[in-house]
């Protein structure tokens, strides 16, 4: 095994140690360098803002916030959060197809917030609250574009969707929201498909960002100071999976981006790309230790201490159409020479982390590290089922670990 796989294992192997599996090791230098790529391959048109949503840890928060320009909350738990870290509130947008008139209430008692409505039920809601306030809610509006490219994980937009406002609806709500009282429009936000490996399906995405936001502008002759885009960037979870090259992304969108930028009214509009897995997602280890092995039946079993209850996205019940298994490896290496099923530790045969998947010789007591697990772990996943314990969360910032568990 190569030197950096051996260190990289060292320092899971101490978390384990140090702090009990099952553990998400997160391991900020990855982050940095997430950060430096797209600094390098986007810099020019957009600054970054990190959806909390993929990893609301509050060690992770207050170590992004002097990092990336703004925060996407979506629930006023996410905003709690946020503040919590020392995050100010003219550097949060709050998203969220469903948001409650007490999160409306908490976002406007924050501050300046900017609140991106996805619906007409939403903007006169918050006008109502702005205004018993007597504050004026800087607000962007969530518009659900018409067509999304193949090629996401997930598509948001471009069939009926509970998100956003669909465009052919954008022109008379605009109209209306631009003109309540309590609230100033500041720009628009489009988040239409998520996890996507093909830098062209990206590149087309926000071409057609761009030309939804310029009908929306000009039929409103609104000058925005913000525009956001969904940036979708996929992260590789399985074997074969190609990353991205942001380079090839950054070449396909460069006329367009720069086109709409010589454009007078879009000339000083802050341009946003939000993302948060392809930020935090490689950045993270899952660590679960093996209790027991089985023989059944011809195939064996390895029995973690951490399943679907720690990490329900590896064990494909988070959205994934055809179930693959996350990229794995055994802490410590190893020649892999025989397929084995990992299952965790519930009664229901849902709970299973890998299936056929090739590795060493196991031993009761051995670590398996699950890749790309750096979103949508533990806050995504079932941790009360079953009454296990909760996953431990590990932060590794220059070598050095430190437990950052959030306490309930
Ligand atoms: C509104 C919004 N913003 C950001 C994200 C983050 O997506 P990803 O982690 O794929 O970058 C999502 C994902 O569902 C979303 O719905």
């Amino acid at each position: 095994m190569p030197d950096r796989h051996e260190a990289l294992d060292r320092l899971l192997a101490e978390a384990a140690a140090r702090f009990g599996t099952p553990a998400f090791v997160y391991v900020t230098e990855a982050i940095q360098d997430r950060l430096h790529a797209l600094q390098s391959a986007f810099g020019r048109w957009f600054d970054l803002s990190y959806a909390v949503k993929a990893n609301p840890n509050p060690a992770l928060l207050s170590w992004l916030r002097d990092r990336v320009a703004t925060l996407d909350i979506s629930s006023g738990g996410e905003l709690a959060a946020a503040t919590s870290q020392g995050w100010a509130p003219d550097r949060l947008s709050f998203t969220g197809p469903a948001k409650r008139d007490p999160e409306l209430a908490a976002a406007v008692a924050a501050g300046p917030v900017e609140v991106v409505l996805e619906s007409l039920r939403e903007a006169r809601a918050l006008d109502r609250l702005a205004r018993d306030a007597g504050r004026v809610q800087p607000v962007l509006v969530r518009l659900s574009p018409a067509h999304v490219p193949r090629g996401f994980g997930d598509h948001m937009a471009g069939r009926p969707s509970p998100f956003g406002i669909d465009v052919e609806e954008a022109p008379a709500a605009l109209a209306e929201i631009a003109a309540l009282p309590g609230l100033s429009l500041k720009g628009l936000h489009i988040y239409s498909g998520t996890q996507s490996l093909k830098p062209e399906a990206i590149a087309e995405n926000w071409r057609i960002f761009l030309q939804v936001f310029r009908t929306a502008c000009d039929g409103l002759d609104l000058v925005p100071q913000r525009l956001i885009f969904g940036a979708g960037l996929g992260i590789p979870y399985h074997e074969g999976d190609t990353a991205l090259d942001l380079e090839e992304i950054a070449a396909a969108i460069a006329p367009d981006l720069d086109a709409f930028r010589a454009e007078p009214r879009f000339a000083a509009t802050r341009l946003t790309l939000e993302l948060g897995r392809f930020l935090v997602g490689e950045a993270g280890w899952f660590v679960t230790r093996i209790v027991t092995l089985k023989q059944s039946r011809g195939s064996t079993f390895a029995l973690c201490d951490g399943g679907m209850n720690a990490h329900l996205a590896a064990s494909g019940h988070f959205g994934m159409v055809i179930k693959r298994n996350y990229r794995m490896h055994r802490v410590g290496g190893g020649e892999p020479t025989a397929k084995v099923d990992l299952t965790g530790p519930l009664c229901t045969s849902l709970d299973r982390l890998g299936s056929g998947v090739l590795l060493p010789p196991l031993a009761e007591g051995d670590l398996i590290a699950i890749h790309a697990s750096g979103a949508y772990g533990p806050t995504a996943s079932p941790t009360g089922f079953i009454s296990h314990p909760a996953p431990r969360e590990v932060l590794a910032e220059g070598g050095q670990l430190r437990e950052v568990t959030p306490r309930p």
